[in-house]
């Protein structure tokens, strides 16, 4: 592979940018320093690197991220700040894209990947990929909304499949859901006349937001998003 294609491939810039920082003696492969983009490079074999940082090729990245609220789950937009630019620099940004979405004001677990059929397969509601919200209320939450929000609830003419629901005080619960419908856990608990005030995804599938810092982003591998 050409040297400019595998440095752009590694989410370093544009063939422009990277042509300035080949330009400025800051690429090394196998310890010489490299200029012209022209050249080949094995990217299996060859350590490539920037700033004697090495670059991995890696066709497919999963990253996961302990989202803050203030951030729209988009990849970019005109007015919004977006989970994008809580990404950290060592991240390889080139296609990637959040899987799902949590609102604005939710925190919590968010897994980006540039593994389209990977996201997508995610997605699907064939797929049942269970998520667990933490929810704290405004209003006290008893036995018989628990029940409720089980066995299914109507949220505007849809009635949500069966989920799990744990109190863990008179205003907070655990709530698990299997499918992914715009604002589900806050409509659901309107359906039961409550309201969240807060809200936070503390799993997706395997993936737990446990021990993460808020703000936090992790490299994963795909064993552990499909174990
Ligand atoms: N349900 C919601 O209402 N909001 C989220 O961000 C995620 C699930």
């Amino acid at each position: 592979m050409r040297l400019d294609k595998f440095l752009t491939e590694c989410g370093i810039g544009s063939r422009r940018e990277v042509k300035k920082i080949l330009d400025s003696n800051r690429v090394k492969v196998n310890g010489i320093i490299v200029k012209n983009p022209q050249s080949n490079i094995k990217e299996s074999i060859d350590k490539v690197e920037l700033d004697s940082r090495i670059l991995e090729y890696k066709e497919f990245r999963y990253y996961i991220m302990y989202k803050r609220a203030g951030y729209i789950t988009a990849t970019e937009d005109p007015k919004e700040k977006t989970v994008m630019e809580l990404l950290p620099e060592w991240v390889i940004k080139k296609d990637l894209a959040p899987v799902g979405r949590l609102d604005k004001d939710t925190e919590g677990l968010l897994l980006f990947t540039n593994d389209g059929k990977l996201s997508h397969s995610l997605l699907s509601p064939k797929k049942h990929v269970d998520k667990t919200y933490y929810a704290k209320l405004e209003n006290i939450i008893n036995q018989e909304d628990i029940k409720k929000l089980e066995s299914g609830v109507d949220i505007g003419g849809y009635i949500t499949k069966p989920a799990q629901a744990k109190i863990i005080s008179d205003k907070e619960i655990e709530l698990t859901i299997s499918e992914g419908k715009f604002h589900q856990v806050k409509k659901m608990l309107e359906a039961v006349n409550n309201k969240v005030i807060y809200l936070k995804r503390l799993s997706f599938g395997n993936l737990k937001l446990e021990g993460m810092e808020l703000g936090e982003v992790k490299e994963i591998s795909i064993e552990e998003i499909l174990k």
